[in-house]
C-alpha cells in the first residue's frame, strides 16, 4: 500500500500529534511504501514569523526521526521542496466547488477562533488534496480532525476523473480508534491552539507542571472514581501496558487512590515512554548535517513521483 501523511510545523509536537498521527505513521512503515512530509506551505496560513517557521520545521524533522521514522524505508521530505504540488493544487481548484470548502469544519473553527480567513486558509483543503493525489496515495493515516479533508481530496479526485478520465487514485483515510482524539490537560481535544498540550520533548520540569495542571473533578482521595471519565487515566493508558492500565482502573474504582498520586504515576510513565526518543533526539540535534541530508534525499525521491503524476494531469487536462 502507498501511505502518505503530513504534519504542519506550526508549533512543538505534543502527545496528541504523537499518538494521533506520528505513531501511526511509524507503524505503517513496515510492509508499505510511505511518504511523510512537513507541511510548511500549510503552516504559512498561521505562522507569520520566518524564524519561527524555520525552527518548527527543523524541530519536526528531528522529532519525527527521533520517534522512529526510518529514511531508508520512507520518503521523508519538506512539502515546499516539491513545488509541483502547488501547480496541481491550482489545477484541482478549478474543479472544486466553493460549497465543498465552505463546509469544512477546520476552516469554520479557525475563523470562529478569530484567525483572519485568508484565501490560503480557505483553499487549504485543495492544497492538501494535491499533497495526497500527487503521490498516488492509497491510505492517509490521520487524527479524527483531518478525516473530512481526506474525504474532500477523494471528492476532488472524483471530479477530476469524471472530467478528464481516470488519472487520479482515490485515497482513503485511516484512523486508529484508540488514539483518534487525545485529550489535553483541560479534557478537550489536545491542540496547540487550545494551549492545553503536553509537548513530547518539553523539559522534565515543564512536563511535570503540565501534568499537575490536568483538570479533575472535586472527588476526594477516598471516593471511588470512574477511570474512563478522567483525563489522567485516558492519557496513562496510551502509554501503559494492558496490565498497568487494568491496575490503575481498578485502583480508581476501589477508592483511596487520589488524583495527585495518579498524576505522579502518569508523569513517571510519560518520562519513561519518551526517554529513549529523547536520547535519540539529542543525537540528532548534534548532527544537523544528517537531518539536512535526509530531507534533501527525501525531496529528490518525492519529486520524481510528483513529476510523473503532474505530467499525467497536464496531459489529461489539455495543458500538455
Ligand atoms: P494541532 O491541533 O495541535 O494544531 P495539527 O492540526 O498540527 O495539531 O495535527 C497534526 C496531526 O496530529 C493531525 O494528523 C491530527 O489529526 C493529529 N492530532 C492533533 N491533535 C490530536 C489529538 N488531540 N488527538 C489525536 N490526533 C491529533
Ligand atoms: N492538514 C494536516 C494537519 O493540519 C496536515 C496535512 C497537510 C496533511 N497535507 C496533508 C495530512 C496531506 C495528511 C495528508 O494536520
Amino acid at each position: 500500500m502507498r501511505y502518505l501523511s503530513g504534519i504542519q510545523p506550526s508549533g512543538l509536537p505534543h502527545l496528541g500529534n504523537y499518538f494521533g498521527a506520528m505513531r501511526q505513521h511509524i507503524l505503517r512503515q513496515r510492509g508499505n511504501e510511505c511518504f511523510y512530509f512537513i507541511a510548511d506551505f500549510h503552516a504559512l496560513t498561521t505562522v507569520r514569523e520566518p524564524q519561527a517557521l524555520r525552527s518548527f520545521v527543523r524541530e519536526l524533522a528531528v522529532d519525527y526521526l527521533a520517534v522512529g521514522l526510518d529514511p531508508g524505508r520512507t520518503v521523508f521530505f519538506r512539502q515546499s521542496d516539491v513545488p509541483e504540488v502547488t501547480e496541481l493544487a491550482w489545477i484541482l481548484s478549478t474543479l472544486t466547488p466553493m460549497g465543498l470548502l465552505e463546509r469544512c469544519h477546520s476552516f469554520k473553527d479557525k475563523k470562529a477562533k478569530g484567525i483572519e480567513p485568508s484565501h490560503g486558509l480557505f483553499a487549504y483543503p485543495v492544497l492538501m488534496a494535491a499533497d495526497i493525489l500527487i503521490y498516488d496515495s492509497q491510505k492517509v493515516p490521520v487524527g479524527e480532525d483531518q478525516i473530512q479533508h481526506v474525504e474532500v481530496a477523494r471528492d476532488i479526485a472524483g471530479y477530476f476523473n469524471r472530467a478528464y478520465g481516470q488519472a487520479l487514485v482515490l485515497p482513503e483515510h485511516e484512523i486508529e480508534p484508540a488514539s483518534a482524539s487525545v485529550p489535553g490537560i483541560d479534557g478537550q481535544k489536545m491542540s496547540k491552539s487550545y494551549q492545553n498540550t503536553i509537548e513530547m520533548f518539553a523539559t522534565e520540569k515543564e512536563i511535570k507542571k503540565r501534568v499537575m495542571a490536568i483538570t479533575t473533578d472535586s472527588k476526594g482521595v477516598a471516593d471511588p472514581k470512574e477511570p474512563e471519565e478522567n483525563t489522567i487515566f485516558r492519557l496513562y493508558k496510551l502509554m501503559a501496558s494492558a496490565e498497568e492500565t487494568a491496575r490503575m482502573a481498578e485502583r480508581f474504582r476501589a477508592g483511596g487512590f487520589g488524583y495527585g498520586e495518579a498524576k505522579a504515576e502518569l508523569l513517571r510513565k510519560i518520562l519513561e515512554f519518551f526517554g529513549p526518543f529523547r536520547a535519540a533526539r539529542e543525537k540528532l540535534l548534534a548532527d544537523p548535517a544528517r537531518v539536512d541530508h535526509v530531507l534533501q534525499d527525501g525531496s529528490r525521491r518525492a519529486r520524481e513521483v510528483a513529476r510523473a503524476a503532474l505530467d499525467r494531469v497536464r496531459l489529461a487536462s489539455g495543458l500538455a
